[in-house]
């Protein structure tokens, strides 16, 4: 399947609840052959409305951070664990992430990226580890199937939580130098 057949896909999908409420699936975007892939929660109000990815304000964060580390919305693939925005943005049900997660696992075969990183509890959970702790082990990496992951604070996390942006910062340089061979002694289990 092509990345266009999934996007198709998904944008007609029935597969959960949460297309009786939506108003666009959000599929994600960026570059179809990105080095790295950022996985978040679930679209909310703003992304349910425009159907792309980290529009709000946690998007604008985002974009900060991508900016910082010299790294552009171009450049890297952005997506999420649930693809319909959940009401109230609560947190994605397990069965709506159980009906989700194949579109996201196939996104990341088709795309495949160098590294993977979760923004946030929600993504670090599903990808990682179950009982993962962001405030712990952000800045880790990890390998699952063979491939590169990690997770650094949620950007929504940072609008109520200043004080983790030093760190998440220090996860956005590691990122950088993973994804570009720039960093050659990380201890990867
Ligand atoms: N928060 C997320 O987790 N994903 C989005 O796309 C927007 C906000
Ligand atoms: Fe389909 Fe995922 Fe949307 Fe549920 S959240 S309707 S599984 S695309």
């Amino acid at each position: 399947m092509t990345l266009d057949e999934l996007r198709e896909k998904v944008k007609n999908c029935k597969n959960c609840p949460l297309c009786d409420t939506r108003i666009n699936a959000v599929f994600g975007s960026g570059n179809e052959h990105a080095e790295i892939m950022f996985v978040g929660e679930a679209p909310g109000r703003n992304e349910d409305e425009t159907g792309e990815p980290f529009v709000g304000a946690a998007g604008r964060m985002l974009n900060d951070f991508l900016t910082a580390s010299g790294l552009s919305r171009e450049e890297v693939f952005i997506g999420n664990i649930v693809k319909c925005r959940p009401p109230q943005n609560r947190d994605p049900l397990p069965a709506e992430e159980e009906r989700c997660i194949g579109y996201l696992l196939e996104q990341i075969r088709i795309i495949d990226p160098k590294i993977i990183v979760c923004l946030g509890r929600i993504a670090a959970k599903q990808l990682i580890d179950r009982d993962f702790q962001v405030t712990k082990q952000h800045g880790e990496v990890f390998r699952r199937n063979g491939r590169l992951i990690m997770a650094t604070f949620h950007p929504a996390a940072l609008l109520r939580n200043p004080a983790y942006k030093p760190a998440t910062m220090d996860d956005f340089c590691l990122l950088y130098d993973i994804a570009y061979n720039r960093h050659f002694e990380v201890d990867i289990p």
